[in-house]
């Protein structure tokens, strides 16, 4: 939860950020990125070594894994994996990867049973992993270890109903990889919001052209001048930086604002408001970056994510999800997708996506063209910066040849709790009462 104080300093600095004209004191010059980020193989095997095995990854929902012996396949992230709802009531992950030779142990998306059997020779695990059967056990020596070739663990921990992942067995905990997005995100109820819609869509650019899409609100007049621009004040947008490359974006409706419009996207019509959503989250935008490929917009409606999956250098899939709480007989809200005959999952992207996704292939054609040398990012798109200089750290500087690092600019002095605007507008505030007198 935000308390008053950090409510009406945050409100104050989207005001300050609308009134300034440079950027703040003492924000650094952010250098050029090297275009390769985006077109090398090279970096792209760091990505998927580094950040995509050692981060906390959104891997689903309770509700995909109600009771106990619900499992279901998950492979989002490369290696194929199961997670499973325990018979004891916990959730847990494992490699979906048979301890003899190597067959999937579950070869549907979903199910639900009390033990998990490979079919290809019936060994077979109990809902902790632990191997309990193997035919014709006598075929195999006598102490032959079956307490050693249980279904090998991958971190699983919940937020809420939310579960996520990690390859990483040395990973930190999860409440510590989110950090102040923990206490942050309590007024948003992930522990009662449900799963309503969950679905995906191929793209044909590299993963990172694709979020970075919603990782700055300098396109919003351009790009979606009737949908996004009447409910976000770009100019008074005011980013946050955390611990760990996450990062905030907060900013008000302009003041022309058109109400109708307004209530026609925020006020859907029979769901539920989550009551403990505090003034920012009913009034601004607020959307959340959570390393590495996890944005959501929240609202005192939604924790819709919008998630971005590598499945290639030049290839993403993303994710679109919408998390509310229960919505009774109303039809289950889905924020990001709109019903579509013509479409394989009879669903398409809605408007708002679609315009972020439109140019997607064509930027990554034009990337790949020796006429792209390099990014030259404003203060407004410092979010970006931040994002690939975690990038770095989580591959690790060493890791990197040269040419395609970022340099490490942005210090901790701007990373939260550090925020050297806070005092600059308490300098011009004092400075003005000043002239005033
Ligand atoms: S590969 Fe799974 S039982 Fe043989
Ligand atoms: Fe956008």
């Amino acid at each position: 939860m935000m308390d008053a104080a950090e409510v009406t300093r945050l409100k104050a600095l989207m005001e300050w950020e609308g009134r300034r004209t440079a950027p703040p004191e003492g924000f650094p010059r952010l250098p050029d990125m090297p275009a390769a980020r985006y077109t090398s193989p090279e970096y792209f095997a760091l990505e998927r070594e580094h950040v995509f095995r050692k981060s906390w990854l959104f891997a689903g929902h309770m509700d995909e894994v109600p009771e106990p012996g619900c499992w279901m396949r998950w492979h989002n992230a490369g290696d194929p994996i199961v997670i499973v709802h325990g018979m004891d009531g916990k959730v847990r992950a494992f490699h979906n990867t048979c301890r003899h030779r190597g067959a999937p142990v579950v070869t549907e998306d979903r199910g639900k049973s009390s033990r998990l059997m490979c079919g290809y020779h019936n060994w077979t695990y109990k809902t902790d992993g632990s191997l309990v059967g193997v035919p014709e056990r006598r075929d195999f020596p006598e102490d032959f270890d079956l307490s050693c070739r249980g279904l090998l663990p991958v971190r699983c921990e919940l937020f809420g109903k939310v579960i996520f992942v990690n390859f990483d067995e040395n990973a930190i905990p999860l409440v510590d990889w989110l950090g102040p997005l923990a206490r942050e995100w309590e007024e948003f109820a992930f522990d009662r919001i449900r799963l309503a819609a969950r679905h995906s869509f191929d793209l044909n650019c590299n993963w990172k052209v694709a979020m970075e899409a919603n990782m700055e609100v300098y396109h919003v007049p351009f790009i979606h001048p009737q949908t996004v621009a009447p409910l976000v004040d770009s100019t008074r947008n005011l980013n946050t930086m955390y611990p760990n490359g996450h990062a905030r974006m907060l900013a008000p409706p302009p003041q022309q604002t058109d109400r109708e419009h307004v209530r026609a996207i925020d006020s859907p019509p029979g769901w539920q408001q989550i009551e403990t959503v505090g003034e920012l989250g009913r009034t601004c935008t607020q959307s959340y970056t959570l390393f590495p490929n996890w944005v959501s917009p929240l609202s005192n409606y939604f924790v819709p994510p919008l998630v971005f999956w590598p499945t290639s250098l030049t290839t993403t899939r993303l994710e679109l999800v919408t998390m509310a709480l229960d919505w009774g007989d109303a039809p289950a809200p889905d924020l990001w997708t709109v019903p579509d005959a013509s479409q394989p999952n009879g669903r398409q992207m809605s408007p708002i996506i679609l315009e972020d996704t439109q140019f997607g292939e064509a930027i990554q054609h034009s990337m790949q063209s020796a006429a792209f040398r390099s990014v030259p990012l404003s203060y407004q798109e410092a979010r970006i910066y931040a994002f690939h200089q975690s990038l770095d750290r989580m591959i690790g500087e060493r890791n990197i040849p040269e040419h395609l690092r970022v340099e490490p600019v942005i210090g901790s002095d701007w990373i939260w709790p550090n925020d050297p605007r806070t005092a600059q507008m308490e300098r011009e505030r004092s400075a003005g009462r000043q002239t005033a007198k």
